[in-house]
């Protein structure tokens, strides 16, 4: 590491090496906690960088632990009670020199024997809205979306919807999929169901009357029109990233802002060729997570959704069953269960009935394929069945949350396209070919894995109407 300090640094400035020598004597290792607390340094002495979450004066000794947000466990410093100060509280954010050693406590097998402490930003515990070893309800939690980070429940949750982003990603890279970069700002509305934010500049020296793109534009509420555009070049593509629609929704399943990943399959041949993809993907994004967050979801499968652990198990253990919108109306019908909403053929399936279907399917996810036409928007491909007549639409219901992925196949052809919508037809034109995709919501998806009841409690810094905090 320091061999290719000492070549950039010569590189820039010519004839630095003396200098570089004498800095990386005197520098300590910088390390992670979660370096630190692995064992990885050992004997050498090292930097450290955190927030304290714990301070335990004793006559002698003084004992901190620093938390950086890399682990969910925190590193004990042991210091001698001359380097205490009164700035040295809990929250304050520190920077520790000294050297790791083994600990005699068995919970903590490492700990750094300090010889500096500095305290690099002060914090006054007092104003601190709660105790970090108190355990608050996520609700209590949501009022301070600046300082939930420093909570053992929001760090974890935030290192995995992290790595979950990672697994997904490489899901798509290992399986063929090209990713694009589809536009924040569109001037279409996919979906058609008119939940649109209005993009307009708001300075002072813009004309109201005119709009800035020349054509009403809007924020995203899906990345498919523009992947179907690429789906006609690339015959795998995705998308990931932030989506938004002006839902008026206080529900625990929406947001005004919510990522979103999408995939486009050209060629398709039958809606297995996206269940396939779905159920892939959830399962190598969920078998990743538990693999490489061990500690992160345990503290919520133990602590935050006790028994989760075992939904999760059941989920990827069997084949995600698949039924149709018939079949499932008849499952709906034949339960002595009392609905608020009517379960006849033609009406949507409200979240109580994709929670009952779920359940009656197992308690794991569940495909529902081929809906009422009339049900789907413009885009999805007409089974051209009768009596009842469907469209090749998908969604994946999931145990706790009810609606995952909503997709389709397309469709392309161009007569029946005609007489359902002028403007989308210039992409059927040029060697249109069958093809289908789906749109996962990302925070839904950690809602089911992890248990957590209200969307707002896995996403950073949730956005719905009536709330922008931050
Ligand atoms: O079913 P939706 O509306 O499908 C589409 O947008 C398609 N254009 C996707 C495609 O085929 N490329 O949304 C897909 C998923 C839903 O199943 C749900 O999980 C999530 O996005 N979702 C929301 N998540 C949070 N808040 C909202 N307001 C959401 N609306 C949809």
């Amino acid at each position: 590491m320091f061999q290719a300090a000492v070549k950039t640094f010569s590189a820039s400035s010519g004839g630095g090496l003396t200098c570089i020598r004498h800095y990386c004597k005197k520098t300590a290792r910088k390390l992670r906690v979660s370096e630190a607390v692995s064992g990885a340094g050992l004997g050498a002495n090292v930097k450290v960088q955190g927030w304290v979450r714990s301070v335990r004066p004793q006559k002698a000794n003084l004992f901190l632990h620093v938390n950086d947000g890399s682990s969910l466990q925190s590193l004990q410093i042991v210091a001698s009670s001359e380097l205490n100060n009164p700035s040295l509280t809990f929250g304050s954010a520190v920077e520790v020199t000294g050297t790791l050693k083994k600990s005699p406590h068995h919970k903590q097998p490492v700990e750094l024997e300090a010889e500096q402490i500095r305290v690099v930003g002060e914090c006054n515990p007092v104003d601190f809205p709660f105790k970090i070893k108190e355990r608050h309800s996520l609700e209590y939690l949501r009022q301070f979306p600046h300082l939930r980070c420093r909570t053992n429940a929001f760090s974890s949750l935030l290192r995995i919807r992290s790595e979950a982003t990672t697994a997904i990603h490489s899901y798509f890279k290992d399986n063929g999929f090209l990713q694009i970069h589809t536009p924040i700002i569109t001037s279409n509305d996919c979906e058609g169901a008119g939940e649109l934010f209005q993009v307009e500049p708001s300075g002072p020296d813009h004309d109201e009357d005119e709009n800035f793109f020349s054509v009403p534009a809007f924020l995203t509420v899906s990345g498919q029109l523009h992947l179907e555009v690429m789906s006609g070049a690339f015959s795998k593509v995705y998308t990931f990233g932030p989506t938004f629609r002006a839902e008026n929704s206080q529900s625990r399943r929406h947001l005004a802002e919510f990522y979103m990943v999408e995939a486009e399959v050209s060629f398709t041949q039958s809606l297995e060729d996206l269940t396939k993809v779905m159920e892939d993907m959830f399962r190598s994004a969920t078998e990743h997570v538990l693999a490489h967050c061990v500690e992160d979801v345990d503290l919520f499968h133990k602590h935050v959704t006790p028994g989760h652990r075992e939904i999760v198990d059941a989920m990827l253990k069997r084949k995600f069953p698949v039924i149709t919108y018939s079949e499932a109306i008849d499952i709906l019908k034949r339960s002595s269960e009392k609905f608020s909403f009517p379960t006849d053929w033609g009406c949507d399936l409200q979240t109580e009935h994709e929670k009952y279907l779920v359940k009656h399917c197992g308690n794991i996810p569940v495909f529902v394929t081929d809906y009422p036409f009339n049900l789907k928007p413009f885009y999805a491909r007409d089974n051209q069945d009768h009596p009842e007549h469907t469209a090749a639409a998908v969604d994946l219901l999931v145990p706790g949350v009810g609606e995952l992925c909503g997709g389709s196949l397309r469709e392309e052809r161009l007569d029946l396209l005609r007489v359902r919508l002028e403007e989308y037809l210039d992409l059927r034109r040029f060697g249109s070919v069958p093809h289908g995709g789906f749109g996962l919501g990302f925070e839904r998806y950690l809602q089911c894995v992890l248990g957590v009841d209200n969307i707002k409690d896995v996403i950073p810094f949730p956005r719905s109407s009536h709330s922008c905090l931050l």
